[in-house]
């Protein structure tokens, strides 16, 4: 790098020419989708394929699996379906295991899954509340754990993980109880990870939807409530599954190679508004 802290045109060819990102191998978890259409994970799968990743497509659903694989490798792109549910720790090992035979190495790790579980504290059994800590805590943990050695051997990664707004604000009337208190310890566990794997030349980042236009959201709610819910973001409505996807490239990718226990929101700016702006006060 220059003194001034420019980059110069050669430095950045000769940065692009040595970036793993475009040969890269991920793993993204929860990669089919739970209705028609595209979720999270199969749209951030979708999108690093064409950017020139192999993707491993985890989910416990078979047939959803096998749809994004399927769509993945009738556009020309490499991918390979898995089916494991995130929360057996010992299949964690073996879907890094599969990255490896299949595609040679492991570069990339995007914990996708999450379930959400309404119900206000009083109302949640001790399985609701184990279900969400369970799935979108224990498991991102497990994947990331299984997935460090493969990535050191690969010369370096990046994780990716997908939380919520709900980790940060009461999201639903419903009740977030369990689903925010799994995605605020996923958020906690990244800041911690990305120092700890830095060293080992592994980031770890944040994603952090808001109300999305998915078929997660579509099976729950009308397309009005959808869309009224979205209106409320400085933005409006309009935010859907590639908005999502598009952050997780970038923090996959090269373009990111300075960063590492950042959160970004992905939520037409709602965080920053609070309910007195709709208050009419
Ligand atoms: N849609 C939204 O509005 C919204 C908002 C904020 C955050 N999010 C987050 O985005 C992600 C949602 O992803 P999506 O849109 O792809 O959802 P989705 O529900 O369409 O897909 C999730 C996939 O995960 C799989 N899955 C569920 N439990 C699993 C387990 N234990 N092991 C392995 N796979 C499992 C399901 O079979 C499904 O195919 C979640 O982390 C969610 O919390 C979504």
């Amino acid at each position: 790098m220059n003194g001034d802290n420019a980059i110069s045109n050669e430095e950045q060819a000769a940065t692009d020419q040595t970036l793993p990102c475009f040969d890269g191998v991920a793993l993204v978890s929860g990669a089919g989708s739970r209705g028609p259409g595209f979720g999270t994970g199969k749209a951030s799968v979708v999108l690093l394929a064409r950017l020139g990743w192999a993707v491993v497509v985890l989910d416990s659903d078979a047939a959803r699996a096998e749809e994004t694989a399927e769509l993945v490798l009738g556009e020309g792109g490499r991918a390979s379906s898995f089916v494991a549910d995130v929360r057996d720790s010992a299949s964690a090992g073996l879907a890094v295991e599969h990255a490896v035979s299949t595609f040679g190495k492991l570069t990339t790790l995007v914990n996708n899954v999450g379930v959400y579980k309404p119900g206000l504290v009083t109302q949640m059994t001790d399985d609701d509340l184990a279900l969400s800590l369970d799935v979108n805590t224990k498991g991102m943990l497990y994947l990331t754990r299984a997935a460090v050695p493969a990535m050191q051997e690969a010369g370096g990664g990046a994780v990716v993980n997908i939380s919520s707004i709900s980790a940060h604000v009461q999201a639903s009337p419903a009740g977030t109880v369990a689903y925010a208190a799994s995605k605020g310890a996923m958020e906690s566990a990244a800041k911690i990870l990305a120092g700890e794997l830095g060293p080992l030349g592994i980031r770890v980042n944040t994603v952090v939807p808001g109300t999305l236009n998915t078929p997660l959201l579509q099976l729950a709610l009308s397309q009005k409530e959808i869309e009224l819910r979205q209106s409320v973001a400085p933005l409006g409505a309009g935010g859907n599954a590639w908005d999502v996807a598009q952050a997780v490239a970038f923090l996959a990718g090269p373009w990111s190679r300075w960063i590492s226990g950042a959160t970004l929101p992905v939520d037409g700016g709602l965080l920053t508004v609070s309910a007195a702006m709709h208050s009419g006060a």
